[in-house]
């Protein structure tokens, strides 16, 4: 669908969420705020349980709002059925995570062609130089056919990043990316989101409770029990 190009990348307005399991309501988020334009490479800052991670999850359209609008790439989350939810997300978003998620019994290539042959239903010798191409991009060449297993922390999330791209998303979402990694292979890992900012202007939203990786971003935005307390330009990012 052609859009305009000042259609801000992410809209949520009002946006609630409570959790309800039977007769216990968790109201999460009280009425968020936030936009999102194309190419912003955005920290999200907060406390544990601030709701970092249920904020994701609705911009990611894994969940819905219990009150206020969603908006991914101008498409209104309401006006889209739980299928058509799904094509959106998988057509528009990427995912990192803190733990990789990637499977154990496959080699690097195959994790990151995974979500190509679950859109397209089989293996296509495309995905296959698709799928190299972004490994060397994250300078994993060498490793392409190594079991994950077989990789360092840092080296299976540069997979998981080259896998959250397979799908050329324009939004990347990464939650807690470098929480599980050393000082060295975390600012190779942000190096990377960075690099991938710039040379293919994916938009990024990088929760991160790190004020130095924070510091290399255009954008802060804190969040505290369910609202945003702060949301800043950066003039340190050097962007
Ligand atoms: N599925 C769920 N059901 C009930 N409560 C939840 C659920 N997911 C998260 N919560 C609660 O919502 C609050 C915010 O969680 P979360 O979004 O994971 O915060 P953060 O990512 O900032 O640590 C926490 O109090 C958490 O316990
Ligand atoms: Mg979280």
């Amino acid at each position: 669908m052609a859009e305009p190009v000042a259609t801000p990348t992410v809209e949520l307005s009002g946006v609630r969420k409570d959790y309800v399991a039977g007769p216990v309501v968790t109201p999460v988020l009280h009425g968020v705020d936030l936009e999102v334009g194309a190419g912003e490479f955005t920290a999200l800052m907060g406390p544990s349980g601030s709701g970092k991670s249920t904020l994701l999850n609705l911009i990611g359209l894994l969940d819905r709002p219990t009150a206020g609008r969603v908006r991914v790439a101008g498409l209104d989350t309401a006006a889209l059925d739980d299928d058509a939810m799904a094509r959106t997300r998988g057509r528009t978003i990427g995912f990192v995570f803190q733990f990789h998620h990637l499977l154990p019994a496959f080699t690097a290539l195959e994790n990151v062609m995974i979500p190509m042959m679950a859109a397209r239903g089989r293996p296509a010798p495309d995905m296959a130089e698709c799928g190299e191409h972004l490994l060397r991009q994250v300078g994993l060449g060498a490793v392409l056919h190594r079991r994950v297993t077989q990789l360092s922390g840092g080296q299976q999330q540069r997979v998981a990043i080259a896998r959250a791209l397979a799908m050329a998303p324009r939004l990347v979402l990464a939650d807690e990316p470098t929480g599980n990694l050393d000082t060295h292979a975390a600012d190779e890992v942000f190096a990377l989101l960075r690099e991938f900012n710039r040379r293919a202007g994916i938009t990024f939203l990088i929760v991160t409770h790190d004020p130095r990786l924070a510091d290399r971003c255009d954008r802060i935005v804190e969040l505290v029990d369910g609202r945003i307390v702060a949301d800043r330009p950066n003039p340190r990012s050097g962007a």
